[in-house]
């Protein structure tokens, strides 16, 4: 009999991909329902990016095999946009390396470390669940940290203990946090990177809605710790840009030898970013603006869709970064609960359950959407029975 990793085997489906099985379903009974549980902007990518993509492929015979850690003028623009972004020297031939999207990139770190010991994945226990499907394909053990809103959906680090430090291998903070909005802040970043030395461990940031923010400060990224040896950043033009379809990030460290074993892991992995990809992409490192306008768009949906969700009573967590809207309600008690609200007025969300237990009573939105979807969105909040 063929045997397969047990992970694998069991019966859990990757929750997004459950949720937009169901949405399918409920369009071929012929309901009239708009997915809002998949974080994949609608608007246009950069133009700038479409352009020089269509000007590199034109006169184009081939394309050979691409370099795996990045063209060198692709690493170029992510070190001036780090420079620019963050005021920070980034060698483009030692602390950086081009991804395939962070997706990859995050599901594959941990094989670069040593699991031998009895060392953990530290993980918030609402997560994007690549970090956990990971962890358990590759068999290493987790530590989950609980997340509440009374403590703003960040771990409490002061409550693990010395013992469960030490056990630490790496750690994932995802700030601006999916599906919560919770943003960690500089002090938070702090303390983790000491606690990282302390206890000889790596912070695994996630940082690809960290250009999308609304209030007035930009969210702190593990790049403004110039100094620390102890962060590997994961940075996506996925959001930033509207670019998932063409699957393009990059993973910065300080830390030399961490992205030395990288790179040589994701060599013999062969996920070199195609060339045509990374001469387009650079165009979108390369430029600000088009993230100024982005974040204007974004405000301007958020606002439509808040405004309908406060009518009808529901409550909304921070809302002040990211694309998604993490909602309870008072008179709707369950995250079925307010799922089921949602399909009644015809819009398919995610129960906040679907990212782990202690998601329990939410539910997330997705407001990547166009102006005019998101003004029906609105339209169908208002005109359903309030809970
Ligand atoms: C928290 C988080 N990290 C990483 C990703 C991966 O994005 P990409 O692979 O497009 O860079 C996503 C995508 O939704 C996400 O929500």
């Amino acid at each position: 009999m063929t045997r397969f990793n047990p992970y694998l085997l069991e019966e859990k489906e990757y929750p997004i991909a459950v949720l937009v099985e169901r949405f399918n379903q409920m369009r071929a009974e012929g309901r009239d329902v708009v997915n809002l549980t998949i974080g994949d902007p609608q608007d246009d990518a950069f133009p700038l990016v479409i352009k020089k993509l269509k000007e590199v492929i034109a006169p184009a015979r081939r394309f050979g095999y691409p370099r795996g850690i990045g063209s060198k003028s692709y690493l170029e623009s992510v070190k001036t946009w780090a420079k620019h972004s963050y005021d920070i020297d980034i060698e483009p031939d030692t602390e950086v390396i081009s991804c395939n999207g962070t997706k990859e990139a995050i599901f594959s770190v941990p094989l670069a470390f040593d699991w031998s010991g009895g060392k953990e994945i530290f993980i918030p226990s609402l997560s994007y669940p690549v970090y956990e499907a990971s962890a358990r394909t590759l068999n290493i053990p987790i530590k989950m940290l609980p997340l509440s809103e009374a403590g703003n959906f960040l771990p409490d680090l002061d409550s693990i203990s010395p013992e469960e430090w030490r056990r630490c291998g790496l750690f994932w903070l995802n700030s601006p946090h999916n599906p919560t909005t919770a943003v960690a802040g500089k002090e938070y970043f702090a303390k983790l990177l000491e606690l990282a030395e302390k206890y000889d461990f790596m912070l695994c940031s996630d940082e690809c809605y960290n250009e999308l923010y609304y209030g007035s400060a930009k969210p702190v990224s593990a790049m403004d710790f110039h100094e620390s040896r102890r962060w590997i950043v994961f940075r996506s033009l996925s959001k930033r840009s509207h670019m998932t379809g063409f699957r393009c990030g990059a993973i910065i460290s300080k830390n030399k030898e961490v992205i030395k074993m990288l790179s040589r892991m994701r060599q013999a992995m062969g996920v070199g970013t195609p060339s045509f990809i990374q001469e387009a992409a650079r165009e979108a490192w390369l430029d600000e603006n088009h993230c100024v306008a982005m974040r204007e768009s974004y405000l301007k949906k958020r606002d439509i869709i808040l405004a309908a969700l406060k009518k009808q009573g529901f409550h909304v967590f921070g809302a002040e970064a990211g694309f998604y809207l993490w909602v309870s309600h008072p008179s709707l008690d369950t995250s079925d609960a307010i799922s089921d609200w949602f399909i009644a007025a015809g819009m398919l969300i995610t129960p906040g359950t679907a990212f782990g237990s202690d998601g329990e009573g939410f539910a997330r939105i997705v407001y990547c959407l166009t102006d005019n979807a998101c003004y029906d969105v609105a339209a169908r909040i208002e005109s359903h029975t309030t809970p």
